[in-house]
């Protein structure tokens, strides 16, 4: 069973302790959520969990393999694929491309694609919902369409473990949806998902297990149910 976690994970920028011995695991095979208050370091968990930048201390655990301090590539063929807060796609090159390049940087040159990965890109455009803008050029999409076209790109490397940071985020309420949906059915596959997300009912609604961070610490974890009512997490998000 590979699942995901951190044994004392510490990070601190200057005198600001963003990660402080954080210790938490997400479970294999499920949807699990990763809230928390702004600026209480759930960005700066998913950096150094897939190498972006270097923890000062404490593991990351993936499948039981220390994998901390690995290069970004290296995490990804581990298995681990990553979306961001601030989508990035490339605009004024195609849907199409953009998928093709976030799988291989050598697709940018038409002429080293192969057709069967261009097929693929295309079944995961189609699976998206977002086959149809395949030749446009990635800038004259919705905001929540770059989303679903930086998340195709991810897929590309047909990752097992999934980490989506605020998918739902400036995102209209039809495509809240389908991303939601996409999330649950993507799982289904045997897709593992550790989602960063500030809008509740979505949160909600898809996860199997939520874990809150508070100043680069859980402070809670459990079903959705049980982290409703959790006066602790109240309390982090009211500042009480
Ligand atoms: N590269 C960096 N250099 C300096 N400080 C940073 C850096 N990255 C993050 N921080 C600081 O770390 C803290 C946590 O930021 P982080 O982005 O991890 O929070 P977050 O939980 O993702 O917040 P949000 O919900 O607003 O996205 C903040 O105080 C932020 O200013
Ligand atoms: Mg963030």
């Amino acid at each position: 069973m590979r699942s995901l976690e951190t044994v004392e994970l510490t990070k601190a920028f200057g005198g600001n302790v963003v990660l402080d011995k954080t210790t938490v695991s997400f479970r294999h095979g499920k949807v699990n959520a990763l809230i928390g208050p702004n600026g209480s370091g759930k960005t700066t968990f998913f950096n150094c969990v897939t190498g972006m930048i270097r923890p000062d201390s404490g593991r990351v655990l993936y499948g039981g393999a220390d994998i901390t301090r690995r290069a970004p590539h290296a995490i990804a063929r581990a298995g681990i694929g990553r979306t961001f807060q601030l989508c990035r796609v490339f605009p004024r090159m195609t849907v199409l491309d953009n998928v093709l390049a976030a799988a291989r940087p050598a697709n940018l040159f038409r002429g080293a694609r192969g057709r069967a990965e261009v097929d693929r890109a295309r079944g995961w455009l189609t699976k998206l919902g977002i086959e149809h803008l395949a030749g446009a050029e990635a800038r004259n999409l919705s905001w929540g369409q770059q989303k679903l076209l930086e998340l195709a790109g991810v897929l590309m490397s047909e990752p097992e473990t999934v980490l989506l940071d605020e998918p739902a985020g400036g995102v209209n309420p039809a495509l809240l949806d389908r991303i939601g949906g996409l999330v649950r059915e993507l799982n289904a596959e045997g897709r593992t998902f550790v989602i960063v997300e500030h809008n509740m009912d979505l949160v909600m609604s898809i996860s199997d297990h939520i874990v809150v961070f508070d100043r680069g610490r859980p402070i809670a974890e459990g079903p959705p149910a049980a982290i409703r009512s959790d006066e602790r997490v109240l309390g982090a998000y009211l500042g009480v």
